[in-house]
């Protein structure tokens, strides 16, 4: 996850910068940088590796000056190499630019800049943020050039430029956090507060859309149609605790909404846009043994196994590969048929999970190649595997997954992508696109969270929930029964919506509240007449679509509206209001929905 920082008044840039990105430092990067704007020039000192090597290089540059941005990446478009390391500074050497975010439309300007005779030297879509901006700074002042760049930009970002002539900060925010701080002949940027409290607790959190410009002596916000924008002033008197929680009430709210960028660092740096190509860098199974596979087993426990569930239908339409699903449990103790042309995967947010180590144990010694998909680096599971895909969710400290749950997902899709490749198939570019548009869908999804738990206070007496969804997101109606039942003690059940009529449909009455997953084109048709089913005895429906309410019109009490993505990876969209409702039932209901009772956040024994 990249860390922002940026300073303009009185006090010496280079150690406060330095200051702020070491208390981002646990968010993870692999390059760091500074830039000093200092007597109409753009200085800036970058290094491969952590914040030591940036401190080395440091010590060789006499980088005086009160105005400059610094950042830590982890790095998306293009290797973690100084070439790629952030500022970057456009070809003519007029602004300097630090990113957050995925532009997602990068190649297509990046192709109608270079016709234009504009150059580029790293691999980066930020340096085509910089160039784009410095093509229009003839037109304008920087701010104008700013908003102009975001008009074109498709994707998730959060920026801040400088240039070389004016004593000034330009900001844009649509996605990933950015925050102002506020002093006294002086202000600050961060992407994190943790990287201004030791200078200011005055802070302005931006929204998406807005753009902000920051002098010594004061700011001003607009939104990129350049009318001025009121955003309230708060006071940070946060204790360290709720520092950590970065100013969420609980750690599983936090981490649901880490997902854009969650999804974003696990993307990071896999996927070649302009070669079409995906690879991973912990993965030593030669490719001719990939595409040897005959089968593919996947094993996992809980909301894993909800993900491996959801990864057969991407593994079997992206690689052409059977794929069975076991939960660990239960896989350890049936004699199954394994040999070599089996490839076993262990999904795993901890990698301690025993059922599913010991699963993956028995795989292994029956001959199949072994592979994990962990989000913590040096787990069991990771030391025994062949090849690792780590998920880059960062720590997960709610007991309920739910951002490591997301990236399994997105880890899943890309490994169906990696065996499609390795098999001789081409990696179609809407294949690719898709994946880039997946952060920003996922945080349009968020935005209706006020709106769930308005849901969450409806319903949060009842004693039973039903959770219908069909084909690939049949997965996400088992994850929302769980997520409820786990946070809220509300008992829950997922069930496949073509089912109903075979009994569950026993159960519906006026005090059965029944999440519909209605999305996509072909099932839809199909969950909407289950819900008609539903109603037609008195059941409450709530449903979840990328449809036009109105064709809900008479079958569904609430309608949460999500944005439409490809299919294979919708359910990473759909699987967005099952968290928050399970979030605001459970709040609604005095649960610790951060260590609700009984569970532990890795089972490491049977
Ligand atoms: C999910 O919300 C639960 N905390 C639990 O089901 C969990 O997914 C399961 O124990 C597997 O854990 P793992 O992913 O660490 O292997």
């Amino acid at each position: 996850m990249c860390g922002i920082v940026g300073y303009v008044g009185h006090r010496e840039v280079v150690p406060l910068l330095v200051d702020g990105l070491q208390k981002l430092e646990y968010r993870g990067y692999d390059s760091a940088g500074v830039v000093v704007v200092r007597d109409g020039e753009l200085e800036t000192v970058r290094a491969e590796g952590k914040l030591e090597r940036l401190k080395e290089s440091l010590t060789g540059h006499s980088l005086a000056g009160s105005h400059g941005l610094g950042h830590t990446r982890w790095a998306t478009h293009g290797p973690p190499l100084e070439r790629n390391a952030h500022p970057i500074v456009d070809s003519k050497n007029r602004i300097a630019l630090i990113h957050n975010g995925i532009i997602e439309n990068f190649l297509a300007i990046k192709h109608r800049l270079q016709e234009a005779g504009w150059s580029f030297t790293s691999d980066t879509d930020t340096e085509v943020i910089a160039n784009l901006i410095s093509s229009l700074l003839d037109e304008g002042d920087l701010r104008s050039a700013v908003r102009q760049t975001c008009r074109q930009l498709e994707g998730m970002y959060a920026f801040a430029a400088v240039s070389q002539s004016t004593r000034e900060i330009v900001v844009a925010r649509r996605g990933p956090p950015l925050l102002l701080g506020l002093g006294e002949g002086e202000h600050f940027l961060a992407s994190d507060p943790a990287a201004l409290l030791a200078y200011t607790r005055q802070v302005i959190f931006l929204e998406n859309g807005d753009v902000a410009r920051l002098t010594a002596d004061g700011y001003e916000i607009t939104n990129l149609d350049g009318s001025a924008l009121e955003r309230t002033v708060q006071r940070l008197n946060w204790d360290p605790v709720q520092i950590e929680k970065g100013g969420y009430k609980h750690f599983m709210l936090k981490e649901i909404h880490e997902q854009p960028q969650a999804l974003q660092d696990t993307l990071a740096a896999r996927v070649d846009f302009e070669l079409a190509r995906v690879g991973f860098e912990h993965f030593s199974i030669p490719v001719e043994e990939l595409a040897a596979v005959r089968r593919i087993h996947l094993l996992a426990c809980g909301t894993s196994w909800h993900a491996a569930l959801v990864g057969k239908f991407m593994l079997e339409e992206l690689a052409r590969i059977p794929v069975e699903v076991d939960y660990g449990s239960e896989y350890r103790y049936r004699d199954p048929i394994v040999d070599e042309s089996v490839l076993a995967i262990g999904v795993s947010q901890s990698g301690e999970t025993a059922d599913t180590l010991a699963a993956m144990e028995i795989a292994r010694e029956r001959g199949a190649r072994l592979v994990a998909i962990c989000n913590v680096v040096g787990s069991q599971a990771t030391r025994f595997s062949d090849g690792t895909i780590y998920t880059h969710a960062g720590p997960e400290i709610g007991v309920a997954s739910t951002k490591a749950f997301t990236t399994q997902l997105e880890a899943l899709y890309l490994l169906g992508l990696f065996l499609r490749q390795a098999r001789g198939g081409d990696l179609e570019h809407d294949l690719l696109e898709a994946l880039a548009h997946v952060p920003q869908a996922v945080a349009e999804a968020l935005e209706q969270e006020k709106h769930i738990a308005q849901i969450g206070r409806r319903y949060h007496r009842v004693s039973d929930f039903l959770y219908l969804g069909r084909g690939i997101n049949y997965p996400i109606a088992l994850e929302g029964a769980l997520k409820l039942k786990e946070i809220s003690y509300i008992h829950a059940e997922g069930y496949p919506a073509g089912e109903m009529k075979h009994g569950p449909i026993a159960l519906i009455d006026d005090d059965l509240p029944v999440v519909a997953i209605a999305t996509g084109d072909r099932v839809a048709e199909k969950v909407r007449s289950n819900m008609q089913q539903v109603k037609a005895r008195d059941g409450k429906v709530i449903a979840v679509t990328d449809r036009d309410p109105a064709d809900l019109e008479g079958v569904a009490d609430e309608v949460i509206p999500v944005p439409r993505v490809p299919h294979l990876l919708q359910p990473i969209v759909n699987v967005i209001p099952m968290q928050l409702l399970a979030y605001y039932v459970g709040v609604r209901r005095g649960c610790d929905v951060d260590q609700p009772r009984n569970l532990a956040k890795s089972v490491t024994v049977e």
